[in-house]
């Protein structure tokens, strides 16, 4: 498989988030593996968008209460590992099953800085029949890099990715070892 990502301007934001959907769709077509899907569309995220140091995937690893989010498949940096439901944007957003966008992250109370260079962020809950599974998170080196078509167009690719995307049996999932 070769595949020709374009690269957007996103002076057009809604067609091109458009389009960048229709690609997202196919390059999801026919695999339903979540960590694979997750990888690719973190990839595809990263090498699409302009002007993004970390895009990636946080999932929920216990229950929607006592669990915590701990990072999946993404592209950037090396990021912080686990953060707790309620903390940070991530677990915010995750908390409240809202998207979060922040404009200045240093105004953010309790920002968790994996990368210094972050400056703006979008976090965007995985919601599938009202049940939480993790959190899709970009990060801009750029204040005020996300707004609401960022918002729209982000929402419409983490459903995709659902859509696309089946969860591991129990017997694989990723807990913590005792
Ligand atoms: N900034 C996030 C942490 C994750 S990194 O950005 C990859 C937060 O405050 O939850």
């Amino acid at each position: 498989m070769s595949f020709q990502g374009q690269r957007y301007d996103f002076r057009d934001k809604t067609g091109d988030y458009a389009r960048v959907a229709d690609e997202l769709a196919s390059l999801l077509a026919g695999e339903s593996d979540l960590i694979a899907n997750a990888a690719n569309t973190a990839a595809m995220i990263f090498d699409a968008l302009p002007d993004l140091n970390w895009a990636g995937f946080y999932f929920l690893r216990g229950d929607a209460h006592s669990g915590e989010l701990v990072v999946g498949p993404f592209q950037g940096k090396p990021a912080c590992v686990r953060i707790a439901l309620g903390k940070g944007v991530c677990g915010t957003a995750a908390a409240r099953r809202m998207t979060l966008v922040v404009a200045d992250v240093q105004q953010f109370p309790g920002h968790i800085a994996c990368d210094a260079a972050s400056r703006s962020e979008i976090v965007v809950p995985l919601l599938r029949a009202g049940a939480l599974l993790g959190v899709l998170d970009l990060d801009s080196p750029r204040l005020a890099r996300f707004d609401e078509d960022d918002r729209l167009g982000l929402e419409r690719l983490a459903q995709i990715f659902l859509a696309a995307s089946v969860a591991p049996s129990s017997g694989e999932s990723l807990q913590r070892p005792k």
